[in-house]
């Protein structure tokens, strides 16, 4: 059940390339992370640090911590090797000149390449500072699973890029409380250095689309388990060899059938419901920090357990812009945060962009 979930959400959220169903689909052929990741040896390790422009801090991690702390270095370390494996991959087609990578300009091919190289050591730092944290506190270090990155081209792969990043710098932000609902205040520094460090990726994701660097004023937060189920949805099922033991929960799919734009608009979203167990159920969003935003969902059509349903997105009401997370909650609230959202989402996160 696990690992069946949300893969045509996240594949229709970016909106580029049909797919074939995850069970039918079989890993690239070799899809070993690089550096010698996730356990790099000290030469290795010497590099990356060089190629990251810097260090992997010498500091301890504290004696003792929460566990609410470990789960989420044990997501941190989740989503740092699946971004791993992304950027590796993606250098790698810019590199080999591989069909809809390639540059006209050299200079500019040059500034891409060197400035994913430095975000690709920069988030294997990351990576092996979260594993060593839980090897520190005697918890297993997370392995990486084998990954299917649905982009074609430079700019999907950048699109793509900046949608998991946004939902990192609101998932960073739900570490930071729960490090501090857990008394965990020794790793709050260093999650917030790390949020900086996406955001400062995440201007130059986006001024490659054309965007504007900086996308809100309070970015838009997030809850650990829909991390946890959009970053399943780039695995292929079966590959992660102990996501079982992060104990957070995995949605229903949720699928954007209809991208919106920057005004009030219905939207039409396409969902499992296996539970049977709910007669009614709304759409939830949650844009920046303000408290979550619900909406009627109105039934089009029920086959088997998917359904498709309809729900307004009131952009203009609210200025949805930047990541907005959509979930089909069993309550219709009010929700007090988006981790209230998390407890009633029985599909999502839908992630929708604007501007
Ligand atoms: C790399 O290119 C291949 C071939 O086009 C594509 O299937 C894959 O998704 C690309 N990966 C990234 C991260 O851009
Ligand atoms: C959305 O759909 C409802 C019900 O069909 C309709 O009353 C409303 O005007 C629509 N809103 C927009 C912004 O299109
Ligand atoms: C939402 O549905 C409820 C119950 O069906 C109804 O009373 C309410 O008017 C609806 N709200 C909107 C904005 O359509
Ligand atoms: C849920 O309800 C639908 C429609 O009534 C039905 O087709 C489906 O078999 C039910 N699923 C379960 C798990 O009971």
């Amino acid at each position: 059940m696990r690992f069946l979930g949300p893969v045509v959400a996240f594949l229709s959220a970016v909106s580029l390339v049909s797919a074939a169903p995850v069970s039918e689909r079989t890993p690239d052929v070799d899809q070993d992370l690089p550096d010698g990741l996730p356990y790099p040896s000290p030469s290795e390790l010497t590099l990356v640090e060089q190629n990251a422009h810097g260090t992997l801090p010498n500091t301890s991690p504290p004696p003792v911590i929460s566990n609410k702390g470990i789960t989420n270095l044990q997501l941190i370390a989740f989503n740092e090797l699946f971004e791993v494996a992304f950027f590796n991959e993606l250098i790698t087609n810019i590199t080999d000149n591989v069909e809809g990578y390639r540059f006209s300009d050299a200079d500019d091919k040059s500034l891409v390449l060197a400035s994913l190289k430095a975000i690709l050591a920069q988030e294997e730092l990351h990576a092996i500072r979260a594993n060593s944290a839980l090897s520190h506190f005697h918890v297993n270090p997370i392995e990486p699973c084998q990954y299917y990155f649905p982009v074609k081209d430079f700019d999907s792969a950048l699109g793509l890029a900046s949608k998991f990043t946004d939902v990192v710098l609101g998932t960073l932000q739900d570490t930071i409380e729960r490090f501090a609902l857990g008394h965990d205040f020794d790793l709050a520094r260093e999650i917030a250095s790390v949020v900086a460090n996406e955001g400062e990726q995440q201007g130059w994701f986006r001024m490659q689309q054309g965007k504007i660097p900086s996308e809100l004023p309070f970015l838009t937060t997030g809850d650990l388990n829909f991390a946890f189920t959009a970053i399943q949805s780039f695995t292929y099922p079966g590959s992660c060899p102990n996501i079982n033991e992060i104990p957070l929960r995995t949605f229903e799919s949720l699928e954007i059938v209809t991208p919106p734009s920057a005004k009030s608009q219905n939207l039409t979203f396409s969902f499992q419901d296996n539970s049977n167990e709910t007669n009614q159920l709304w759409m939830t969003y949650i844009n920046q920090q303000n408290l979550p935003i619900v909406r009627n969902l109105s039934y089009v059509s029920h086959t088997g357990n998917t359904i498709t349903a309809e729900a307004l997105f009131p952009y203009d009401d609210h200025e949805l812009n930047g990541l907005t997370i959509a979930a089909v909650t069993k309550k219709d609230g009010p929700f007090a945060d988006a981790n209230e959202v998390a407890k009633w989402t029985l599909a999502g996160p839908g992630l929708i962009i604007v501007n």
